[in-house]
Protein backbone atom coordinates (compact mmCIF):
# COMPACT_ATOMS: atom_id res chain seq x y z
CA UNK A 1 0.00 0.00 0.00
CA UNK A 2 1.39 3.14 -1.06
CA UNK A 3 1.94 5.49 1.67
CA UNK A 4 0.38 8.83 1.47
CA UNK A 5 1.94 12.15 1.84
CA UNK A 6 0.73 14.21 5.27
CA UNK A 7 -0.85 17.60 5.20
CA UNK A 8 2.62 19.72 6.06
CA UNK A 9 0.65 22.04 8.71
CA UNK A 10 -0.70 19.09 10.90
CA UNK A 11 0.89 18.31 14.25
CA UNK A 12 3.79 15.14 12.72
CA UNK A 13 4.71 14.08 16.34
CA UNK A 14 1.41 12.36 17.26
CA UNK A 15 -0.43 9.37 16.00
CA UNK A 16 -3.26 7.76 16.21
CA UNK A 17 -3.03 4.18 15.42
CA UNK A 18 -6.13 2.06 14.84
CA UNK A 19 -7.00 -1.28 13.95
CA UNK A 20 -9.23 -1.59 11.06
CA UNK A 21 -11.54 -4.76 11.79
CA UNK A 22 -13.46 -3.82 14.85
CA UNK A 23 -12.14 -0.17 15.01
CA UNK A 24 -12.38 1.43 11.60
CA UNK A 25 -15.31 -1.14 10.84
CA UNK A 26 -17.54 -2.03 13.94
CA UNK A 27 -17.80 -5.81 11.96
CA UNK A 28 -14.81 -7.62 9.99
CA UNK A 29 -15.11 -8.04 6.61
CA UNK A 30 -17.88 -5.32 6.13
CA UNK A 31 -15.96 -2.51 4.76
CA UNK A 32 -18.95 0.31 4.90
CA UNK A 33 -17.17 3.29 6.70
CA UNK A 34 -20.01 5.04 9.01
CA UNK A 35 -20.43 8.75 9.05
CA UNK A 36 -19.93 8.91 12.87
CA UNK A 37 -16.99 7.12 12.09
CA UNK A 38 -15.38 9.83 9.70
CA UNK A 39 -16.37 12.70 12.08
CA UNK A 40 -13.93 11.08 14.04
CA UNK A 41 -10.98 10.50 11.85
CA UNK A 42 -11.82 13.84 10.94
CA UNK A 43 -11.72 15.32 14.73
CA UNK A 44 -8.30 12.90 15.32
CA UNK A 45 -6.38 14.08 12.34
CA UNK A 46 -6.39 17.66 13.51
CA UNK A 47 -4.14 16.80 16.06
CA UNK A 48 -2.72 13.31 14.97
CA UNK A 49 -1.21 11.49 11.88
CA UNK A 50 -3.32 8.66 11.35
CA UNK A 51 -1.85 5.25 10.88
CA UNK A 52 -4.04 1.77 9.99
CA UNK A 53 -3.35 -1.43 11.27
CA UNK A 54 -4.87 -4.37 9.16
CA UNK A 55 -4.74 -8.04 10.11
CA UNK A 56 -4.12 -10.27 7.51
CA UNK A 57 -5.41 -13.09 9.54
CA UNK A 58 -9.28 -11.46 8.87
CA UNK A 59 -8.89 -12.32 5.25
CA UNK A 60 -7.44 -15.72 5.92
CA UNK A 61 -11.11 -16.71 8.08
CA UNK A 62 -13.03 -14.98 5.27
CA UNK A 63 -11.45 -16.99 2.81
CA UNK A 64 -10.39 -13.62 0.71
CA UNK A 65 -7.14 -13.97 -1.26
CA UNK A 66 -4.41 -11.58 -0.56
CA UNK A 67 -4.72 -10.07 -3.99
CA UNK A 68 -8.23 -9.14 -3.11
CA UNK A 69 -7.29 -8.43 0.36
CA UNK A 70 -4.76 -5.67 -0.93
CA UNK A 71 -7.25 -4.07 -3.41
CA UNK A 72 -9.68 -3.66 -0.03
CA UNK A 73 -7.42 -1.69 1.28
CA UNK A 74 -6.72 0.74 -1.55
CA UNK A 75 -10.48 0.92 -1.92
CA UNK A 76 -10.91 1.72 1.45
CA UNK A 77 -7.87 4.37 1.69
CA UNK A 78 -9.42 5.92 -1.33
CA UNK A 79 -12.66 6.64 0.29
CA UNK A 80 -11.23 7.61 3.26
CA UNK A 81 -9.47 10.28 1.15
CA UNK A 82 -12.89 11.39 -0.64
CA UNK A 83 -14.32 11.99 2.40
CA UNK A 84 -10.96 13.71 4.10
CA UNK A 85 -9.55 11.55 5.68
CA UNK A 86 -5.54 11.51 5.05
CA UNK A 87 -3.89 8.38 6.20
CA UNK A 88 -0.30 8.19 6.67
CA UNK A 89 0.56 4.86 6.16
CA UNK A 90 -1.03 1.34 6.29
CA UNK A 91 0.55 -1.90 7.71
CA UNK A 92 -0.66 -5.02 7.06
CA UNK A 93 0.41 -7.72 9.41
CA UNK A 94 -0.64 -11.48 9.64
CA UNK A 95 -1.67 -12.24 13.37
CA UNK A 96 1.46 -12.79 15.41
CA UNK A 97 1.76 -10.87 18.94
CA UNK A 98 4.31 -8.06 18.88
CA UNK A 99 3.90 -7.29 15.25
CA UNK A 100 2.12 -4.22 15.83
CA UNK A 101 4.38 -2.44 18.09
CA UNK A 102 7.18 -3.69 16.59
CA UNK A 103 6.01 -1.08 13.50
CA UNK A 104 4.78 1.34 15.92
CA UNK A 105 8.42 1.71 17.22
CA UNK A 106 9.35 1.94 14.01
CA UNK A 107 7.29 4.71 13.11
CA UNK A 108 8.09 6.38 16.09
CA UNK A 109 11.97 6.40 14.31
CA UNK A 110 10.60 7.15 11.08
CA UNK A 111 8.11 9.63 11.98
CA UNK A 112 9.76 11.08 15.04
CA UNK A 113 6.71 10.35 17.02
CA UNK A 114 6.10 11.25 20.48
CA UNK A 115 4.33 7.83 21.90
CA UNK A 116 3.31 9.36 25.62
CA UNK A 117 0.90 11.77 23.67
CA UNK A 118 0.08 8.79 21.13
CA UNK A 119 -2.85 6.21 20.93
CA UNK A 120 -3.29 2.79 20.10
CA UNK A 121 -6.96 1.88 19.16
CA UNK A 122 -7.81 -1.17 19.05
CA UNK A 123 -10.32 -4.18 19.91
CA UNK A 124 -7.82 -6.81 20.86
CA UNK A 125 -5.76 -7.31 24.21
CA UNK A 126 -3.08 -9.11 22.68
CA UNK A 127 -0.39 -6.23 22.87
CA UNK A 128 -1.10 -4.46 25.47
CA UNK A 129 2.01 -5.07 27.19
CA UNK A 130 4.23 -4.31 24.99
CA UNK A 131 2.05 -0.92 24.19
CA UNK A 132 2.61 -0.11 27.50
CA UNK A 133 6.33 -0.44 27.55
CA UNK A 134 6.70 1.44 24.01
CA UNK A 135 4.62 4.61 26.42
CA UNK A 136 1.54 4.81 24.02
CA UNK A 137 -1.72 4.78 25.11
CA UNK A 138 -3.94 1.75 24.18
CA UNK A 139 -7.68 2.49 23.95
CA UNK A 140 -9.69 -0.14 23.93
CA UNK A 141 -13.29 -0.57 21.62
CA UNK A 142 -16.02 -3.17 22.56
CA UNK A 143 -17.26 -3.19 18.79
CA UNK A 144 -16.27 -6.61 17.10
CA UNK A 145 -14.03 -8.78 19.22
CA UNK A 146 -13.81 -6.11 22.19
CA UNK A 147 -16.05 -7.35 24.34
CA UNK A 148 -15.23 -10.98 24.19
CA UNK A 149 -11.19 -10.39 25.31
CA UNK A 150 -12.54 -7.86 28.22
CA UNK A 151 -11.77 -10.47 30.63
CA UNK A 152 -7.42 -10.52 29.92
CA UNK A 153 -7.89 -6.77 29.17
CA UNK A 154 -5.92 -5.21 32.02
CA UNK A 155 -8.03 -3.14 34.72
CA UNK A 156 -7.03 0.37 34.10
CA UNK A 157 -7.36 0.31 30.06
CA UNK A 158 -10.21 2.43 29.33
CA UNK A 159 -12.99 0.73 27.38
CA UNK A 160 -15.43 2.06 25.23
CA UNK A 161 -18.66 1.76 23.21
CA UNK A 162 -17.59 3.16 19.56
CA UNK A 163 -14.74 5.24 17.76
CA UNK A 164 -16.46 8.87 18.37
CA UNK A 165 -16.53 8.41 22.00
CA UNK A 166 -12.49 7.62 21.67
CA UNK A 167 -12.36 10.88 19.87
CA UNK A 168 -13.90 12.92 21.89
CA UNK A 169 -11.72 11.27 24.74
CA UNK A 170 -8.88 12.28 23.79
CA UNK A 171 -10.18 15.75 22.57
CA UNK A 172 -11.51 16.34 25.94
CA UNK A 173 -8.13 14.70 27.83
CA UNK A 174 -5.30 17.02 26.14
CA UNK A 175 -2.43 15.73 27.94
CA UNK A 176 -4.72 12.49 28.95
CA UNK A 177 -2.92 10.79 31.68
CA UNK A 178 -2.24 14.14 34.00
CA UNK A 179 -6.03 15.21 32.39
CA UNK A 180 -7.98 12.63 33.63
CA UNK A 181 -5.87 12.43 37.38
CA UNK A 182 -6.75 16.23 37.41
CA UNK A 183 -10.15 15.63 37.01
CA UNK A 184 -10.32 12.89 39.36
CA UNK A 185 -8.82 14.90 42.21
CA UNK A 186 -11.19 17.86 41.19
CA UNK A 187 -14.38 15.30 41.85
CA UNK A 188 -12.46 14.46 45.34
CA UNK A 189 -12.38 18.20 46.32
CA UNK A 190 -15.66 18.41 45.64
CA UNK A 191 -17.10 15.74 47.56
CA UNK A 192 -15.31 16.47 50.49
CA UNK A 193 -16.38 20.20 50.52
CA UNK A 194 -20.48 18.76 50.22
CA UNK A 195 -20.80 18.68 46.98
CA UNK A 196 -21.63 15.68 44.46
CA UNK A 197 -19.67 14.35 41.05
CA UNK A 198 -20.40 11.45 38.85
CA UNK A 199 -17.56 8.66 38.59
CA UNK A 200 -17.41 5.76 36.33
CA UNK A 201 -17.28 2.65 38.36
CA UNK A 202 -17.47 -1.18 36.33
CA UNK A 203 -21.35 -1.61 36.45
CA UNK A 204 -22.88 1.84 35.17
CA UNK A 205 -21.53 5.88 36.35
CA UNK A 206 -22.54 6.68 39.55
CA UNK A 207 -23.44 10.07 41.12
CA UNK A 208 -21.54 10.28 44.71
CA UNK A 209 -21.18 12.26 47.54
CA UNK A 210 -19.83 12.00 50.97
CA UNK A 211 -21.99 8.95 53.22
CA UNK A 212 -21.32 10.84 56.16
CA UNK A 213 -22.49 14.74 54.91
CA UNK A 214 -26.52 14.68 54.40
CA UNK A 215 -27.22 17.69 52.99
CA UNK A 216 -24.16 16.66 50.17
CA UNK A 217 -26.39 13.56 50.16
CA UNK A 218 -29.98 15.27 49.68
CA UNK A 219 -27.85 17.04 46.42
CA UNK A 220 -28.20 13.48 45.01
CA UNK A 221 -31.99 13.13 45.36
CA UNK A 222 -32.94 16.53 44.30
CA UNK A 223 -30.42 15.93 40.98
CA UNK A 224 -31.62 13.08 40.02
CA UNK A 225 -35.25 14.04 40.90
CA UNK A 226 -35.12 10.18 43.22
CA UNK A 227 -37.84 10.22 46.01
CA UNK A 228 -35.94 9.92 49.46
CA UNK A 229 -37.60 6.48 50.15
CA UNK A 230 -35.25 4.77 47.53
CA UNK A 231 -32.02 4.05 49.59
CA UNK A 232 -28.08 4.19 48.36
CA UNK A 233 -25.44 2.26 47.68
CA UNK A 234 -22.01 2.99 49.83
CA UNK A 235 -19.50 2.75 48.23
CA UNK A 236 -15.53 1.77 50.11
CA UNK A 237 -12.70 1.18 49.14
CA UNK A 238 -11.58 -1.32 51.84
CA UNK A 239 -12.13 -2.61 54.55
CA UNK A 240 -11.90 -0.34 57.24
CA UNK A 241 -14.79 1.35 55.43
CA UNK A 242 -16.83 -1.42 55.58
CA UNK A 243 -16.25 -1.23 59.89
CA UNK A 244 -17.35 2.35 59.96
CA UNK A 245 -20.96 1.07 58.11
CA UNK A 246 -21.31 -2.50 59.45
CA UNK A 247 -20.95 -3.96 63.25
CA UNK A 248 -21.42 -7.88 62.07
CA UNK A 249 -20.41 -9.30 59.00
CA UNK A 250 -22.54 -12.37 58.73
CA UNK A 251 -20.09 -15.83 57.43
CA UNK A 252 -21.96 -16.22 54.17
CA UNK A 253 -21.55 -12.38 53.32
CA UNK A 254 -17.99 -12.85 53.73
CA UNK A 255 -17.47 -15.78 51.52
CA UNK A 256 -19.29 -13.37 48.81
CA UNK A 257 -16.90 -10.62 49.71
CA UNK A 258 -13.99 -12.86 49.67
CA UNK A 259 -15.00 -14.30 45.96
CA UNK A 260 -16.51 -11.07 44.21
CA UNK A 261 -15.20 -8.07 46.11
CA UNK A 262 -14.03 -5.72 44.65
CA UNK A 263 -16.68 -6.12 42.13
CA UNK A 264 -20.30 -6.00 40.71
CA UNK A 265 -21.95 -7.45 44.05
CA UNK A 266 -24.02 -5.11 46.35
CA UNK A 267 -24.75 -6.89 50.15
CA UNK A 268 -27.69 -5.36 52.30
CA UNK A 269 -26.01 -5.30 56.21
CA UNK A 270 -27.81 -3.89 59.29
CA UNK A 271 -26.22 -0.44 59.85
CA UNK A 272 -24.29 1.46 62.37
CA UNK A 273 -26.50 4.04 64.00
CA UNK A 274 -23.69 6.65 63.01
CA UNK A 275 -25.16 6.10 59.20
CA UNK A 276 -27.27 8.63 58.34
CA UNK A 277 -30.50 8.02 57.78
CA UNK A 278 -30.96 10.16 54.78
CA UNK A 279 -28.75 7.60 52.78
CA UNK A 280 -30.91 4.36 53.86
CA UNK A 281 -34.28 6.07 53.67
CA UNK A 282 -34.70 5.65 57.44
CA UNK A 283 -34.59 1.65 57.16
CA UNK A 284 -32.18 -0.05 59.86
CA UNK A 285 -30.01 -1.44 56.82
CA UNK A 286 -27.09 -0.20 54.53
CA UNK A 287 -25.97 -1.16 51.34
CA UNK A 288 -22.44 -1.73 50.42
CA UNK A 289 -20.49 -2.27 48.22
CA UNK A 290 -16.45 -2.22 46.76
CA UNK A 291 -16.08 -1.64 43.43
CA UNK A 292 -13.72 -2.50 41.07
CA UNK A 293 -12.99 0.29 38.75
CA UNK A 294 -9.68 1.82 39.92
CA UNK A 295 -10.72 5.37 38.65
CA UNK A 296 -14.05 4.82 41.64
CA UNK A 297 -11.59 3.01 44.36
CA UNK A 298 -8.81 5.90 44.42
CA UNK A 299 -11.79 8.42 44.24
CA UNK A 300 -12.86 7.02 47.42
CA UNK A 301 -9.27 6.80 48.46
CA UNK A 302 -9.19 10.46 48.24
CA UNK A 303 -12.00 11.58 49.43
CA UNK A 304 -11.46 9.15 52.61
CA UNK A 305 -14.31 8.74 53.22
CA UNK A 306 -17.19 6.12 51.91
CA UNK A 307 -19.18 7.28 48.88
CA UNK A 308 -23.27 7.13 48.50
CA UNK A 309 -23.69 6.67 44.97
CA UNK A 310 -27.39 5.71 42.95
CA UNK A 311 -26.49 5.34 39.61
CA UNK A 312 -25.73 8.55 37.53
CA UNK A 313 -29.15 8.69 35.80
CA UNK A 314 -32.43 10.46 35.93
CA UNK A 315 -34.76 8.72 38.27
CA UNK A 316 -36.50 5.74 36.16
CA UNK A 317 -34.66 7.09 33.04
CA UNK A 318 -32.27 4.11 31.02
CA UNK A 319 -28.65 3.78 33.37
CA UNK A 320 -25.58 5.58 31.96
CA UNK A 321 -22.29 3.54 30.96
CA UNK A 322 -20.21 6.33 29.60
CA UNK A 323 -19.50 10.13 30.43
CA UNK A 324 -21.73 10.73 27.76
CA UNK A 325 -24.93 9.41 29.18
CA UNK A 326 -24.50 11.01 32.43
CA UNK A 327 -24.27 14.44 30.88
CA UNK A 328 -27.01 13.83 28.30
CA UNK A 329 -29.07 13.66 31.64
CA UNK A 330 -27.38 15.02 34.52
CA UNK A 331 -25.23 17.61 32.85
CA UNK A 332 -26.51 20.44 33.91
CA UNK A 333 -26.87 19.87 37.38
CA UNK A 334 -23.80 18.03 37.44
CA UNK A 335 -20.82 19.68 36.79
CA UNK A 336 -17.75 16.96 37.93
CA UNK A 337 -17.84 14.09 35.46
CA UNK A 338 -14.83 12.31 35.07
CA UNK A 339 -14.69 10.54 31.76
CA UNK A 340 -13.57 6.97 32.66
CA UNK A 341 -14.82 5.31 28.67
CA UNK A 342 -17.39 2.57 28.97
CA UNK A 343 -18.23 0.33 31.66
CA UNK A 344 -16.90 -2.90 31.59
CA UNK A 345 -19.70 -4.90 33.11
CA UNK A 346 -22.29 -2.40 31.85
CA UNK A 347 -25.29 -3.24 34.05
CA UNK A 348 -25.70 -2.44 37.86
CA UNK A 349 -24.58 -4.41 40.48
CA UNK A 350 -26.54 -7.59 42.23
CA UNK A 351 -28.24 -6.45 45.63
CA UNK A 352 -27.66 -9.68 48.37
CA UNK A 353 -29.51 -8.56 51.64
CA UNK A 354 -28.21 -10.46 54.85
CA UNK A 355 -30.63 -8.72 57.38
CA UNK A 356 -32.90 -11.97 57.65
CA UNK A 357 -32.14 -15.67 58.08
CA UNK A 358 -31.12 -16.65 54.75
CA UNK A 359 -29.75 -14.37 51.78
CA UNK A 360 -32.11 -12.91 49.91
CA UNK A 361 -31.51 -11.61 45.82
CA UNK A 362 -33.32 -8.06 46.11
CA UNK A 363 -31.78 -7.22 42.10
CA UNK A 364 -29.90 -9.29 39.52
CA UNK A 365 -26.92 -7.53 38.50
CA UNK A 366 -23.37 -8.39 37.49
CA UNK A 367 -22.57 -11.13 39.69
CA UNK A 368 -24.89 -14.11 38.60
CA UNK A 369 -27.02 -16.41 41.34
CA UNK A 370 -25.66 -19.35 39.74
CA UNK A 371 -21.91 -17.84 40.68
CA UNK A 372 -23.53 -17.14 44.42
CA UNK A 373 -25.17 -20.01 45.14
CA UNK A 374 -22.24 -22.13 44.01
CA UNK A 375 -20.40 -20.65 47.13
CA UNK A 376 -22.61 -20.48 49.55
CA UNK A 377 -25.68 -23.21 49.25
CA UNK A 378 -29.34 -21.46 48.40
CA UNK A 379 -30.31 -17.88 47.45
CA UNK A 380 -33.81 -16.45 47.87
CA UNK A 381 -35.35 -14.76 45.05
CA UNK A 382 -37.74 -11.63 46.33
CA UNK A 383 -40.79 -12.70 44.72
CA UNK A 384 -42.49 -10.18 42.09
CA UNK A 385 -45.52 -9.93 44.36
CA UNK A 386 -43.25 -8.64 46.74
CA UNK A 387 -41.29 -6.36 45.25
CA UNK A 388 -44.59 -3.91 44.89
CA UNK A 389 -45.19 -4.58 47.82
CA UNK A 390 -42.55 -3.29 49.86
CA UNK A 391 -40.95 -0.32 47.70
CA UNK A 392 -38.15 0.75 50.61
CA UNK A 393 -36.74 -3.43 50.08
CA UNK A 394 -35.62 -2.65 46.62
CA UNK A 395 -37.00 0.20 45.02
CA UNK A 396 -34.72 -0.47 42.33
CA UNK A 397 -37.05 -3.41 41.76
CA UNK A 398 -40.00 -0.98 40.56
CA UNK A 399 -41.33 -1.73 37.12
CA UNK A 400 -40.79 1.43 35.76
CA UNK A 401 -36.86 1.61 35.90
CA UNK A 402 -34.66 2.08 33.15
CA UNK A 403 -37.09 3.33 30.47
CA UNK A 404 -35.84 4.70 26.95
CA UNK A 405 -38.12 7.91 25.69
CA UNK A 406 -38.80 5.90 22.31
CA UNK A 407 -41.92 3.17 23.11
CA UNK A 408 -39.68 -0.32 23.30
CA UNK A 409 -41.02 -3.66 22.99
CA UNK A 410 -39.17 -6.56 24.46
CA UNK A 411 -39.76 -10.20 22.71
CA UNK A 412 -39.09 -13.63 23.40
CA UNK A 413 -39.13 -13.94 19.44
CA UNK A 414 -39.27 -10.77 16.93
CA UNK A 415 -42.24 -11.35 14.86
CA UNK A 416 -41.45 -11.81 10.97
CA UNK A 417 -43.67 -8.41 10.41
CA UNK A 418 -41.50 -6.34 12.34
CA UNK A 419 -38.49 -6.55 9.69
CA UNK A 420 -40.33 -4.83 7.13
CA UNK A 421 -40.77 -1.93 9.17
CA UNK A 422 -37.87 0.80 8.37
CA UNK A 423 -38.23 3.69 11.06
CA UNK A 424 -37.87 1.11 14.10
CA UNK A 425 -35.15 -0.06 16.16
CA UNK A 426 -34.43 -2.96 16.56
CA UNK A 427 -32.26 -4.59 19.67
CA UNK A 428 -30.66 -8.16 19.21
CA UNK A 429 -28.71 -10.06 21.61
CA UNK A 430 -27.13 -11.88 18.88
CA UNK A 431 -27.21 -11.69 14.88
CA UNK A 432 -30.63 -12.96 13.34
CA UNK A 433 -31.58 -14.64 10.18
CA UNK A 434 -34.32 -12.46 9.84
CA UNK A 435 -32.89 -9.23 7.39
CA UNK A 436 -34.60 -5.72 9.46
CA UNK A 437 -35.16 -2.78 7.12
CA UNK A 438 -34.98 -0.56 10.81
CA UNK A 439 -32.33 0.20 12.49
CA UNK A 440 -30.28 -2.70 13.81
CA UNK A 441 -28.40 -2.83 16.88
CA UNK A 442 -26.76 -6.27 17.80
CA UNK A 443 -25.53 -6.75 21.50
CA UNK A 444 -23.34 -9.79 21.16
CA UNK A 445 -21.95 -11.20 17.40
CA UNK A 446 -21.23 -14.43 19.12
CA UNK A 447 -24.49 -14.60 21.86
CA UNK A 448 -22.36 -13.99 25.11
CA UNK A 449 -23.88 -12.58 27.68
CA UNK A 450 -21.31 -10.72 29.08
CA UNK A 451 -20.15 -8.69 25.82
CA UNK A 452 -24.04 -8.23 25.59
CA UNK A 453 -24.26 -6.95 29.02
CA UNK A 454 -21.62 -4.66 28.43
CA UNK A 455 -23.24 -3.33 25.33
CA UNK A 456 -27.01 -2.93 26.30
CA UNK A 457 -27.76 0.29 27.71
CA UNK A 458 -25.15 1.73 25.66
CA UNK A 459 -27.16 0.54 22.59
CA UNK A 460 -30.86 1.14 23.91
CA UNK A 461 -29.40 5.18 24.31
CA UNK A 462 -27.88 5.04 20.55
CA UNK A 463 -31.20 4.43 19.39
CA UNK A 464 -33.61 6.33 21.63
CA UNK A 465 -31.95 9.29 20.05
CA UNK A 466 -33.03 8.31 16.76
CA UNK A 467 -36.30 9.37 16.78
CA UNK A 468 -37.78 6.11 15.94
CA UNK A 469 -40.85 5.23 15.91
CA UNK A 470 -40.64 2.23 18.22
CA UNK A 471 -37.36 -0.14 19.70
CA UNK A 472 -38.68 -3.88 19.05
CA UNK A 473 -35.98 -6.20 21.32
CA UNK A 474 -35.63 -9.60 21.99
CA UNK A 475 -34.55 -11.39 25.02
CA UNK A 476 -31.77 -12.94 26.10
CA UNK A 477 -31.18 -16.32 27.10
CA UNK A 478 -32.13 -16.62 30.84
CA UNK A 479 -28.97 -17.83 31.91
CA UNK A 480 -25.89 -16.05 33.40
CA UNK A 481 -25.60 -11.99 32.73
CA UNK A 482 -29.09 -12.94 30.44
CA UNK A 483 -31.18 -12.76 33.52
CA UNK A 484 -30.15 -9.39 34.69
CA UNK A 485 -30.42 -8.34 31.01
CA UNK A 486 -33.77 -9.85 30.99
CA UNK A 487 -34.80 -7.58 34.40
CA UNK A 488 -33.99 -4.46 32.91
CA UNK A 489 -35.27 -5.26 29.17
CA UNK A 490 -38.53 -5.94 30.80
CA UNK A 491 -38.73 -2.96 33.06
CA UNK A 492 -37.36 -0.75 30.46
CA UNK A 493 -40.46 -2.24 28.19
CA UNK A 494 -42.40 -0.52 31.15
CA UNK A 495 -45.48 -2.84 31.02
CA UNK A 496 -45.12 -3.64 27.04
CA UNK A 497 -44.31 -6.36 27.37
CA UNK A 498 -45.24 -8.46 24.55
CA UNK A 499 -45.32 -12.66 25.08
O1 LIG B 1 -23.93 -1.03 40.21
C1 LIG B 1 -24.52 -0.34 41.02
O2 LIG B 1 -25.06 -0.84 42.04
C2 LIG B 1 -24.61 1.17 40.76
C3 LIG B 1 -23.19 1.75 40.85
C4 LIG B 1 -23.18 3.25 40.78
O3 LIG B 1 -22.55 1.28 41.99
N1 LIG B 1 -25.46 1.78 41.70
C5 LIG B 1 -26.81 1.66 41.65
O4 LIG B 1 -27.47 2.37 42.60
O5 LIG B 1 -27.38 0.99 40.83
P1 LIG B 1 -29.03 2.61 42.60
O6 LIG B 1 -29.27 3.58 43.67
O7 LIG B 1 -29.47 2.99 41.24
O8 LIG B 1 -29.62 1.24 43.02
C6 LIG B 1 -29.43 0.78 44.35
C7 LIG B 1 -30.24 -0.44 44.62
C8 LIG B 1 -31.69 -0.13 44.63
O9 LIG B 1 -32.39 -1.24 44.07
C9 LIG B 1 -31.99 0.01 46.12
O10 LIG B 1 -33.29 -0.25 46.44
C10 LIG B 1 -31.06 -1.02 46.70
O11 LIG B 1 -29.91 -0.94 45.91
N2 LIG B 1 -30.75 -0.68 48.10
C11 LIG B 1 -29.98 0.31 48.55
N3 LIG B 1 -29.95 0.33 49.89
C12 LIG B 1 -30.72 -0.70 50.30
C13 LIG B 1 -31.09 -1.22 51.56
N4 LIG B 1 -30.65 -0.69 52.69
N5 LIG B 1 -31.91 -2.27 51.58
C14 LIG B 1 -32.35 -2.83 50.44
N6 LIG B 1 -32.04 -2.39 49.21
C15 LIG B 1 -31.23 -1.34 49.14
MG1 LIG C 1 -30.41 3.15 39.13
Amino acid sequence: MSEIASHSNHNQQLAVFLDRDGTLFDVPNQFEINPKTIEALKQLQNKFQLFILSNECAYTIAGVPPLQAEEINTTIDQSLSEAGIQIKEWFVYSGEKKKITEYIELCKHKYELNLENSFLINDHPNEEDNARELGITQLYLLTSRGGKHLAKLNPETLIFHKIQNVASWIFNHPSHREALDAKIHEAANVIKSGGVAAFPTETVYGLGADVFQPDAVAKIFMIKGRPQNNPLIAHIADYDQLAILVDDVPDKARILMDAFWPGPLTIVFPKKHSVPDIVTANIPTVAVRMPAQPIARKLIRLCNSPLAAPSANRFTCTSPTSAGHVIEQLGDKCPVVIDGGACRVGLESTVVSFTGEKPVLLRPGGITIEEMEAIIGPVDILSPKKETETQAESPGMMPNHYAPATKLLAFKEIPEEYAEYEDIGVLLFKPSKLHFKGVVEILSQTGDTKEAAANFFAAIQRLDKMELREIVSEYAPNEKLGIAINNRLGKAANGRIES
